[in-house]
């Protein structure tokens, strides 16, 4: 696991954004996992700057987003799919076609997580699956506990976990407590992984994630398992040195 702290969170965007971008230029038809939430924005507006400056071509690029509410529409605002048209796909050149998230209003919610599987299977597999860290050490939507051999699958978030996505929603009952996920095991498959921290809060989720042992409690701790993993940080993710 190679660990990069980066001195501020737009250093870490522009390197992962670089990260991606080598892996697009070296395999135009990348098969990349993508992640929704605040750490991953910066990277987004890198990679749409490369996209308008020509440097970058998604047409033949394929993604797989890691997550998505249940219950919400789309066009909902608080959505994922809202979130990654506003922050990259509407501003790129990839095909709607090749744009994967799952549907948390689908009538059929295991069907759904059965054919997202499907999809990432025919499609050959990721190639590089962006991550971002909870404050509960959770990946994708795997909270602590989570079940390591899963694939996608629905999910009943953790307290903690809506308390922290609250920030997104104006009142406390309209924030979900459901989602559908990528599983561990669907993670795990990924050839390479990037994983980003940015935040005061990440700090404990990131020692235990990359020192502690290597336990369901801390989610992001089985990555310590995976051979190809990168991990940003942001140096203002406190107390991570002096762990
Ligand atoms: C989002 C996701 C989550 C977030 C995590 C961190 O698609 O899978 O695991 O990456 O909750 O969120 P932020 O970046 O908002 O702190």
């Amino acid at each position: 696991m190679e660990v990069i702290v980066t001195e501020n969170y737009q250093q870490m965007s522009q390197r992962a954004a670089r990260i991606v971008a080598k892996a697009i230029l070296a395999k135009p038809s990348l098969v990349l996992g993508l992640a929704t939430g605040d750490t991953p924005r910066g990277m987004y507006r890198c990679l749409v700057s490369f996209y308008q400056e020509g440097l970058l071509d998604f047409s033949q690029v394929t993604t797989f987003n890691l997550d998505e509410y249940v219950g919400l529409d789309p066009y909902d605002s608080h959505s994922y799919h809202f979130y990654m048209q506003e922050e990259l796909m509407g501003k790129i050149n990839i095909r709607p076609e090749n744009v994967h998230i799952l549907l948390g209003i689908a009538s059929d919610l295991l069907e759904e997580c059965c054919q997202f599987e499907q999809s990432i299977e025919r499609s050959g597999g990721i190639d590089l699956q962006v991550l971002g860290l909870g404050e509960n050490g959770h990946i994708g939507f795997n909270e602590p506990g989570a079940d390591w051999g899963s694939v996608t699958h629905l999910v009943k978030l953790t307290e903690e976990t809506r308390k922290a996505n609250s920030r997104f929603f104006s009142s406390w009952e309209e924030v979900p407590e459901k989602a559908l996920t990528m599983g561990i095991k669907t993670i795990m498959q990924a050839d390479r992984i990037l994983l980003l921290v940015s935040g005061k809060n990440k700090g404990a989720a990131l020692r235990e994630a990359l020192f502690g042992p290597v336990t369901p409690r801390v989610p992001a701790s089985v990555l310590q398992l995976h051979p190809q993993v990168m991990v940003l940080v942001d140096q203002g993710t406190t107390q991570f040195e002096g762990s």
